[in-house]
């Protein structure tokens, strides 16, 4: 069964066209905003929503097209209806919303952050729960137990900002366009990871949480008073700490979950599964806990509407339909 995926809940538009039974992606159009919002330094909501309106009509053609199929095809509609930017999730759900009543197509409203997770079955078609998933984002770091494709138990997540969020901030600061997270990634490996001593993301006590308000405050204290003594900034150094500390962090919480649950698959995604090191760290634990790793190729760590549609495909199959009162939500 075909399924047309939607996504709009922050600076990517997405639309695509996935066999739900046999996982294939037939199409994944991404259009990114990403060079507007750079001017800025950040993701500016009213423009998000904007662009989202000019494009999504657009690519929703060209995902048909570049499929082969026609929209008489689908079987459902999956749309991101939460969490994100309320205005730019707006877009997409009405959008969705209006082409299902209009053709008289099932609707599903997908979680973008169990979409994340859901990349993880376009990359391994034999994949199946349960299993542990970390899922980190721009807006997101959680450890889930996954019990079955739609049930997500958190099990660990940040008491403040999220991993993705404090790569950028940091990028932003040593002089790395927005978003930071895939520059840094690249200059951690031209530094020394010892040489600036920074406080771990992982809290303290019997618990599976972050905080990166510490490392990011600690990390931006350090560049000032370096910027006032007057010496040249070693970005690498910077990164190269910056990345160990927050890799560290997440792969320990990750190592302990998987002891302490016993979970023997574990899946990593969202756009900072992307990161080299923390792919490299998290495989370093799995096979240190015998446990099989599913990592989703670059292309669907990022925004993507094949993750919509794969995540949006277990709520069709659960019957879990919305109706035209359907509305977005920035919350999980
Ligand atoms: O999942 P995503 O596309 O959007 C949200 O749902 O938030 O994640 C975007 C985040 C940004 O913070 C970006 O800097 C980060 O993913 N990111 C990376 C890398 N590539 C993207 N962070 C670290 N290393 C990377 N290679
Ligand atoms: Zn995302």
């Amino acid at each position: 069964m075909l399924i047309l995926g939607m996504e709009s809940s922050c600076d990517e538009t997405s639309v695509a066209v996935i066999d739900g039974e046999t996982r294939k992606i037939l199409s994944n159009i991404v259009a990114s905003q990403v060079d507007v919002h750079r001017l800025y330094g950040g993701v500016v909501p009213e423009i998000a929503s904007r662009a989202h309106i000019e494009t999504i009509s657009k690519i929703t053609y060209e995902a048909l097209d570049s499929a082969g199929v026609t929209i008489s095809d689908i079987g459902a509609i999956a749309v991101t209806a939460n969490p994100g930017l309320i205005g730019a999730l707006l877009v997409g759900v009405n959008f969705a919303k209006s082409l299902a009543f209009s053709r008289n197509i099932p609707l599903v409203a997908v979680n973008h952050v169990k979409a994340h997770a859901a990349a993880a079955y376009l990359a391994d078609p034999t994949l199946e729960p349960p299993f542990l998933a970390l899922i980190v984002s721009g807006g997101h770091t959680s450890i889930f137990e996954v019990t079955d494709h739609r049930t997500f138990n958190t099990i660990g997540s940040t008491r403040d900002d999220a991993a993705g969020e404090a790569f950028d901030k940091i990028g932003r600061v040593i002089g790395m366009p927005y978003p930071g997270g895939a520059a840094l990634d690249k200059l951690a490996y031209e530094g020394d990871p010892t040489a600036l001593k920074l406080p771990s993301p992982a809290l303290l006590g019997d618990n599976l949480d972050f905080s990166f308000s510490g490392i990011k405050t600690a990390a931006l204290n350090y560049i000032n008073s370096e910027k006032m003594k007057g010496g040249e900034l070693n970005t690498a150094d910077i990164a190269a700490s910056y990345t160990k500390a927050v890799v560290d962090a997440l792969a320990k919480k990750c190592d302990i979950a998987l002891s302490r649950t016993g979970y023997r698959r574990m899946v990593l995604a969202g756009g900072v599964a992307a990161n080299s090191h923390l792919r490299a760290a998290i495989g370093k634990i799995c096979d240190k806990n015998g446990a099989d790793l599913t990592v989703p190729p670059i292309s669907l760590c990022g925004d993507n509407a094949a993750m919509v549609a794969m995540a949006g495909y277990f709520e069709y199959v659960a019957e879990c339909f919305s109706g035209t009162e359907l509305n977005a939500s920035a919350n999980d």
